[in-house]
């Protein structure tokens, strides 16, 4: 049976479970961070305990361990489980609520679960987006609510898209897991600044674009997809990912830019580097 962690022990996987008036499943009140595992070795390890802490921090929840401890359990999961192609979900609950509103004493449940890879050709000839205008509850948390992109998932598929595009006050902000970036006439790589959760790809792969290319963080308006020559997204399981329409527009030729296949062989090389260094 496959190992989990429950608060501060590994345990199988059905010891894995929280109480009915915890706050996750009466409210949907909790965090969560996910990173993948790349031969067995956590990839961008010590960015994800990080920003699964300050995701906690600002939701006022305490984890009932700390960032040390928390590494050492998830390597021993990892060791035990020894599941290739696989992913490491760190979630925090709101916790056992004794009037269904306030906050308990959250609980923390670590999963190892398998990846199932996404389709080559998502990589080689790009993705379709849908826009939605909708504004994420504090974005710059990893919250475990993902209501609306689960809610819509039908309308997506049936459009044949496969995420769909955020914006608000007509900026657009970030996918439903992943954060997005044009590349504008002047060949700038541009990408909302705020309001977004920091992915940690977007971070990576800002950190190499900035090394060859010109790079904006700032306030990205639905109207510059018109003239955008290439899009992308960025996440854990999408890497870089190229965007060829959004709604009925297409962007550039159709097909994936050059600089988008750039930062995908340099985004490669860097995760390799990063895998070697750690
Ligand atoms: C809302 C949101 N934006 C962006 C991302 C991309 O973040 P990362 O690169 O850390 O996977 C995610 C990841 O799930 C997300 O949920």
């Amino acid at each position: 049976m496959m190992k989990y962690i429950l608060n501060d022990q590994v345990i199988d996987q059905d010891k894995a479970t929280i109480h009915v008036s915890d706050l996750a499943l009466l409210r949907a009140y909790g965090v969560f961070d996910f990173f993948r595992l790349v031969d067995l070795q956590p990839l961008f390890f010590n960015d994800h305990i990080e920003r699964f802490f300050n995701s906690a921090d600002i939701l006022r929840l305490k984890c009932p361990v700390g960032r040390k401890k928390l590494k050492a359990l998830i390597l021993e999961v990892i060791s035990a489980n020894q599941i290739q192609n696989s992913g490491i979900r760190i979630v925090l609950t709101g916790g056992e609520s004794p009037n269904g509103y306030s906050i308990g004493k959250p609980t923390l449940i670590v999963i190892n679960e398998p990846i199932n890879p996404l389709p080559e050709s998502h990589f080689t000839e790009g993705i379709k987006l849908i826009s939605h205008e909708y504004l994420r509850d504090i974005p710059e948390v990893k919250t475990i609510n993902y209501l609306v992109g689960i809610y819509k998932m039908p309308e997506i598929r049936e459009k044949g898209a496969l995420d769909l595009l955020f914006h608000w006050n007509g900026k657009i902000s970030e996918l439903t897991r992943s954060n997005f970036f044009i590349i504008d006439q002047n060949d700038k790589i541009v990408t909302a600044g705020d309001g977004i959760l920091k992915g940690i790809n977007r971070k990576h792969v800002l950190e190499i674009s900035r090394q060859k290319f010109e790079v904006e963080e700032r306030d990205l308006f639905i109207e510059e997809l018109a003239g955008a020559k290439e899009a992308f997204i960025t996440g854990t399981t999408k890497k870089v990912m190229p965007v060829y329409q959004i709604d009925d527009l297409v962007i550039g030729d159709g097909k994936p830019g050059k600089i988008t296949k750039d930062l995908q062989k340099m985004f490669a090389e860097h995760i390799e580097t990063y895998l070697k260094e750690n």
